[in-house]
């Protein structure tokens, strides 16, 4: 509106965009979408259920209801009564085969708190895992796979991503004509089954750490599937994804890089954002 003081609705929105995120996580972490699952509940009962307090719990079940994650209706008696909204039951809870829950804690517990370094990460060009985490960071898979725990929750982080979108990134190319398609670093082997089924006549060989494809082949793709398999030329992978990374994350030479670079620009096009922020995200705080 002509001559309106500016309103810094984006600023604030980013200001405070952690609040939004603590909030799902916390939510997440507590149990409440699982708690809620297929009843109602006042803040009262899920405080002793949960054992929160109660203050703390209607505080934060109102935030979910303003957040859209929960609907509230009140009860004849005048109690709020919470429940899950769709959209909850179907990513929020544990038992869905669409959960998000592992992502959500994985974001939680981990890259939350890499991301609180992120002033450090660019003043000194590095992930800060020794920061967050206490252990050497210079090789960025040591780190992150610092216990085979921390190795499966990553794992299960990629495959619960890849289960609410990997069809779609992989119907965005025509792969039919290729027959054997090598995923490198296909970790989980999440994409590996979604390409199989999207184009049934591929065979994919997944390759990544050896350690990464014995628990791939031990919990993600045990049922095997013929068309997926596994090699675990981790050596020879440090090359390729060395280059790899120079074309897909641009190379450093503009002259030489000209054709590529264009190539990859055109395939991220509608993605230039969320490729900017994965840049950061996979090679300094990941
Ligand atoms: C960011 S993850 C991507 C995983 C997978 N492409 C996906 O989207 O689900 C990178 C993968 O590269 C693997 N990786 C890292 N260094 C490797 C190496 N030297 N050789 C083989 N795989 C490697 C990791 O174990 C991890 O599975």
């Amino acid at each position: 509106m002509a001559g309106a003081e500016p309103y810094p609705r984006k600023i604030l929105q980013y200001m405070e965009g952690f609040l939004v995120s603590k909030a799902l996580f916390s939510a997440c972490e507590l149990g409440v979408f699982e708690r809620l699952q297929g009843s109602q509940s006042s803040a009262s009962d899920l405080a002793l259920a949960l054992g929160c307090s109660e203050d703390g719990i209607e505080r934060l079940l109102n935030t979910c209801v303003s957040l859209e994650l929960l609907t509230a209706r009140t009860d004849p008696h005048g109690a709020d009564l919470y429940s899950n909204t769709e959209m909850s039951s179907m990513f929020l809870l544990k038992s869905s085969p669409r959960s998000l829950c592992q992502s959500i804690e994985y974001s939680s517990r981990t890259i939350y708190l890499c991301w609180h370094y992120l002033s450090d990460a660019v003043r000194e060009g590095r992930n800060q895992y020794e920061k967050a985490f206490g252990v050497d960071s210079r090789d960025l898979f040591e780190a992150m796979y610092r216990s085979d725990e921390e190795m499966v929750k990553f794992m299960h982080l990629m495959n619960s991503i890849w289960n609410i979108c990997g069809r779609d990134v992989i119907t965005a190319f025509d792969l039919s004509p290729f027959r054997c398609i090598c995923d490198l670093g296909g970790c989980s082997g999440a994409l590996a089954k979604q390409c199989v089924s999207a184009f049934p006549e591929s065979t994919v060989t997944i390759f990544d750490l050896p350690k990464v494809v014995r628990t791939s082949q031990q919990h993600f793709v045990c049922n095997q599937d013929e068309r997926i398999c596994f090699c675990e030329e981790a050596e020879f992978l440090k090359d390729l994804h060395a280059a790899l990374k120079l074309i897909v994350h641009g190379c450093r030479d503009p002259e030489k890089s000209k054709d590529s670079h264009k190539a990859s620009e055109q395939s991220f096009i509608p993605y230039t954002n969320l490729y900017d922020i994965s840049k950061i995200h996979s090679e300094w705080m990941m």
